[in-house]
């Protein structure tokens, strides 16, 4: 079949047609790829090689496709379904950037009527990236999510978890605004977006960071208020102040630039609660963090790169089950219309472009829009 690979850390993405199509194991579905979402950790996979458990490989995470043969052990997914979510990254087989791709079916969501298959290449990976965190569902204390320097004060995850999920799920009518607000830094990227509307969904009242062009993007995913990550960081924290008044404990770094900015606005301008902890989620589970001295500060790192890698590890194992439990509210906000698929461009049409595509999308010059390539 084809599809686009890299043979070796570095090296540039090439056309082949010579590829294996891949086979269902048990649990799995083999989906003809349609459209496919671009993200950061593309480039950082081709570049660093990191992650990529075989070479070469084919890279491409945020799928969209129809299932065009199941495994052994399959209820979930029928031929003919559509299908989307984040593949496991790095393994051969999985990437989306190649005519027919595999899926862990308890890692994949059905594609609802009201999506259509662009908008579904848009959801996976910032779905799956904002859900669990901690930070928007306080009875959510998964280990997985726990920096394993940071000293935390949190339980690891029971299998209440789902439960706990449960009570913290919107529901229409019934979701009561809560008197908190939380803040989330880069809330125009593509994780912020789906953060933002999953945190004001849950009751928070949002304060997003963002370049002041892109603040639309945030108010319209949920956000109260915005401020520019780019002024001088004082002049950040007096505006969070004024705005919030202090009542936050919660900040959601999505766009993986902000550790040292959030300690902080934790620090300085966090009112705090009666025991005295403050939380801290980021996407950036690369860089080394420790929370400031008798900050109380909980730290906790996104690490979606363990998905689907079943038996290589507890933190792995730890992780495929939150996110398994993580699908099943997920794809009933998606389908009925509660969490909306942020806006998107096809940067490509078909293998040839994914190099320039990747390469687009890297220039950030795409206005706060997921990047989409055309495979099928
Ligand atoms: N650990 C994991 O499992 C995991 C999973 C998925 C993604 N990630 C990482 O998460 C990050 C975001 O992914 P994405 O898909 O949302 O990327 P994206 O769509 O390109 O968005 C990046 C966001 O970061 C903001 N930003 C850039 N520099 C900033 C700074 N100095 N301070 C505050 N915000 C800043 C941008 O704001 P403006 O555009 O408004 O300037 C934009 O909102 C990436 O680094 C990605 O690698 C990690």
């Amino acid at each position: 079949m084809r599809g686009v690979t890299v043979a070796s850390p570095g090296a540039p993405y090439e056309v082949a047609d010579d590829l294996p199509k891949p086979s269902p194991n048990e649990n799995q579905v083999l989906v003809k790829s349609l459209f496919s979402g671009i993200n950061p950790v593309e480039t950082f996979m081709q570049s660093s090689g990191m992650m990529v458990t075989g070479w070469p490989v084919v890279l491409g995470c945020d799928a969209s496709g129809e299932v065009v043969e199941v495994g052994k052990g399959v209820s979930k997914f029928k031929i003919g379904d559509h299908i989307y979510g984040c593949t496991r990254l790095g393994v051969p087989g999985y990437g989306t950037f190649q005519e027919y791709h595999l899926m862990d079916e308890k890692l994949a969501f059905k594609k609802p009527s009201n999506v259509s298959v662009e908008q579904a290449a848009t959801l996976g990976v910032g779905l799956l990236v904002s859900f669990p965190s901690s930070l928007f569902f306080p009875n959510h204390t998964s280990k997985v999510f726990l920096d394993a320097d940071a000293k935390s004060s949190f339980k690891t995850a029971s299998l209440g978890l789902i439960a706990g999920l449960g009570i913290e799920y919107p529901v229409a009518g019934e979701t009561s605004k809560r008197d908190e607000w939380l803040i989330i830094l880069g809330g125009s990227g593509s994780v912020g977006q789906y953060a933002t509307q999953i945190a004001s969904l849950s009751g928070y009242q949002v304060l997003a960071s963002c370049s002041p062009s892109k603040a639309q993007l945030c108010t319209a995913a949920g956000a109260s208020a915005t401020f520019d990550y780019k002024l001088p960081l004082e002049e950040q924290v007096s505006t969070i102040k004024s705005i919030t008044g202090g009542n936050f404990i919660k900040v959601f770094d999505a766009g993986a630039a902000s550790y040292a900015p959030a300690m902080e606005m934790l620090v300085k301008c966090s009112n705090g609660k009666k025991d005295g902890a403050k939380h801290f989620a980021s996407t950036d589970d690369w860089s080394p963090m420790s929370a400031p001295e008798r900050s109380s500060i909980n730290i906790y790192r996104i690490r979606l790169g363990q998905i689907g890698r079943y038996g290589e590890g507890s933190e792995q194992e730890e992780t495929c089950r939150v996110l398994e439990e993580a699908i099943v509210p997920l794809e009933r906000l998606v389908a009925d219309g509660k969490i909306k698929p942020m806006e998107w461009e096809i940067i490509g049409h078909g293998f040839k472009d994914v190099a320039s595509a990747v390469k687009l999308f890297d220039s950030g010059k795409l206005g706060g829009k997921k990047a989409l390539v055309k495979v099928a």
